[in-house]
């Protein structure tokens, strides 16, 4: 019996868990699904519960729940995020030809400029008064006036994250993905930091015997719309990988498609890349697929291979049949009609 932690979170992470957790029981798989309170902070006990799981699948936060992705991501150090984007015909993709795409965008979660460390310009001018860009312009010119924010990079995150992405780009090899890592900077303006990262990433890529390529981040964002089918494992620093998967996941069908994983050492959990959506919460109509193809990366995560597979194909019939969609595909189906749906294509 495997031990799954359901976190909801707020607004539809409350409505797509229940309908994900609905689905996961319904396939009759060894699972036992607590979902203890959450709260913030996050109850002592809870953490424990999740920290203990086998899986834990959360739903997503709103403002006032951020302390739950915080201790999830952050102080849980989940360093790897996982965000498939992959195109099922029958989805509302606005591109005229999204046949075929199917790639990983990996997001590093743990060094940039999140979470964010932030401070007075006053304080960071008495503390580095030399501090110039490479025009020479010092920070003392800004005035006393304003902020800063600290962007960290290490050849430890950079080096770890280049090892996942490059075992993951083997394991797609092995399924007749081309083998590619393309990493994701601004390295033109930021060589120190981003550029750690192009020449640790470069490295540990090739050493890997994978192919190496790199774009900037405004050129990947123009790539990534017009040649989606070129891309298998795209390596993000982590604020580029925060914009770039919810415009991948627009690309496929849009943000209630797009599912996550989250790994850290010995750790994980798993979450749709979408937020709280205040817009559309309490009236059941939240597409449930980015929760659903969430439970399938934890069950693959719990060992569950073959039945992950399974789900994401009865996920790929709901869409080809195209009779059970949320209005958001342009249906009519409610949240728990389309999850039940994919349940009954499950069976
Ligand atoms: P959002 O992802 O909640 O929603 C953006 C748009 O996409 C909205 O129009 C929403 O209706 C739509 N959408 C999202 N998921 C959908 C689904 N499953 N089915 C149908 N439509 C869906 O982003 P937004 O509005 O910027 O943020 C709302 C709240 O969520 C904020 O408090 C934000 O901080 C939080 N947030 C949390 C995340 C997390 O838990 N990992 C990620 C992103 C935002
Ligand atoms: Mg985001």
């Amino acid at each position: 019996m495997k031990k799954v932690v359901a976190l909801p979170g707020e607004g539809i992470g409350v409505e797509v868990v229940d309908a994900a957790c609905e689905v996961l029981m319904g396939t009759g798989l060894p699972l036992e699904i607590r979902t203890p309170p959450q709260g913030a902070p996050l109850p002592a006990e809870t953490k424990r519960l999740a920290r203990e799981a086998d899986g834990v699948l959360f739903g997503a936060a709103g403002p006032s729940t951020s302390p739950v992705v915080s201790w999830l991501r952050w102080e849980m150090a989940a360093w790897a995020g996982v965000r498939p984007i992959r195109f099922f015909p029958g989805m509302r993709s606005p591109l005229a030809d999204p046949e075929g795409i199917d790639y990983v965008l990996v997001r590093e979660n743990s060094e940039g400029l999140y979470p964010g460390r932030e401070g007075d310009l006053a304080d960071l001018i008495r503390l580095m008064p030399t501090l110039s860009d490479r025009t020479g312009r010092t920070v003392q010119q800004f005035g006393g006036e304003g902020r800063f924010a600290v962007k960290v990079v290490t050849p430890r995150g950079a080096e770890r994250i280049a090892r996942f992405a490059c075992d993951l780009a083997r394991k797609r090899q092995a399924r007749g993905k081309p083998g590619k890592v393309t990493l994701v900077t601004k390295s033109n303006v930021l060589p120190r930091t981003d550029g750690l990262y192009d020449e640790i990433v470069g490295r540990v890529v090739r050493q890997a015997g994978l192919t190496f390529e790199h774009f900037h981040v405004d050129d990947a964002a123009r790539r990534l719309v017009r040649f989606p089918r070129q891309m298998d494992v795209v390596l993000c620093m982590n604020l580029y990988g925060d914009i770039l998967s919810d415009l991948g996941a627009e690309t496929a069908g849009g943000l209630g498609l797009a599912p996550s994983g989250n790994f850290g050492d010995g750790w994980a959990y798993f979450e749709s890349v979408h937020g709280s959506a205040p817009d559309i919460a309490g009236r059941g109509i939240a597409n449930p697929t980015a929760t659903i193809l969430s439970a399938a990366l934890m069950l693959e995560h719990m060992g569950m291979t073959a039945e992950a597979e399974r789900l994401e194909s009865a996920v790929g019939r709901v869409y080809r049949d195209g009779r059970v969609l949320t209005p958001d595909q342009g249906g009519s189906a409610r949240t728990r009609d389309m999850a039940q749906a994919v349940l009954a294509a499950y069976r």
